[in-house]
């Protein structure tokens, strides 16, 4: 395979978010007398917002109707576009800048796969929105990782095969999501998490172009 395309999943690979969505579920958590852990909020990675709240009333072992679903979801995501509205881009996580810089250097065509609705708010924020060629997101896509569909659609808005891309993830449904759109895909965390993905790297410090190039020519799609 030769990469003609990347696609990088947004939080957890390019930006800690994952501690914003925590404080804010957490909040909510607190509020309905749910007990809410870190370890929890692992599960809650790369999944959607209405799914998130599931697992979350799930682990309470509350049963409320639709209306208040969406209004604890309301009530949530208000408090973390708080929380993300005082971002700097200091948070961007390290190596991200350099990698992108790279790969744009070569022409690479890039695009964002991510399943947040808050995602131009995060990419404008920390001030790489005019690094990326095409944003998938939560605002274009309704079906969740592990579906493909926000990776397709990354892909189509670049003009590159499927078959062609790769994609950077941090989450597990994140992972499957870019494998059942039969693209490679490299995780970004830690090994014994991703090991559906066909290479894992720590974090984006750990990639180069060269980096990049070698996986592309042992990989198996
Ligand atoms: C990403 C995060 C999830 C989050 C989801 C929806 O996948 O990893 O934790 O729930 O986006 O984000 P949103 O900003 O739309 O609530
Ligand atoms: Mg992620």
């Amino acid at each position: 395979m030769r990469v003609a395309g990347c696609i990088f999943d947004l939080d957890g690979v390019l930006v800690d978010t994952a501690r914003y969505h925590f404080l804010a579920w957490k909040r909510l958590a607190d509020k309905l007398g749910i007990g809410f852990t870190e370890e929890d909020n692992e599960r809650l990675k790369g999944v959607s917002r209405i799914d998130s709240l599931e697992i979350i009333l799930q682990i309470g072992k509350l049963n409320i109707d639709k209306e208040l679903k969406l209004e604890y979801a309301t009530l949530k995501n208000n408090w973390y576009v708080e929380y993300i509205s005082r971002m700097t881009p200091a948070e961007i996580l390290p190596g991200s800048l350099e990698f992108i810089k790279e790969l744009r250097a070569v022409g690479l065509p890039l695009g964002i796969g991510s399943a947040s609705k808050n995602t131009p708010a995060i990419l404008e924020r920390i001030g790489i929105s005019n690094l990326f060629d095409a944003v998938a997101d939560g605002n274009l896509v309704s079906t969740a990782k592990p579906d493909p569909g926000v990776f397709l659609k990354a892909a189509e808005l670049l003009g590159v095969n499927a078959a062609d891309c790769v994609v950077f993830e941090d989450a597990i449904a994140g992972v499957k999501a870019a494998l059942n759109a039969g693209m490679m895909c490299i995780g970004v965390g830690e090994a014994k998490v991703l090991s559906d993905a066909h290479f894992v790297v720590r974090g984006l410090n750990e990639m180069s172009l060269e980096r990049l190039r070698i996986f592309e020519k042992e990989v198996r799609l």
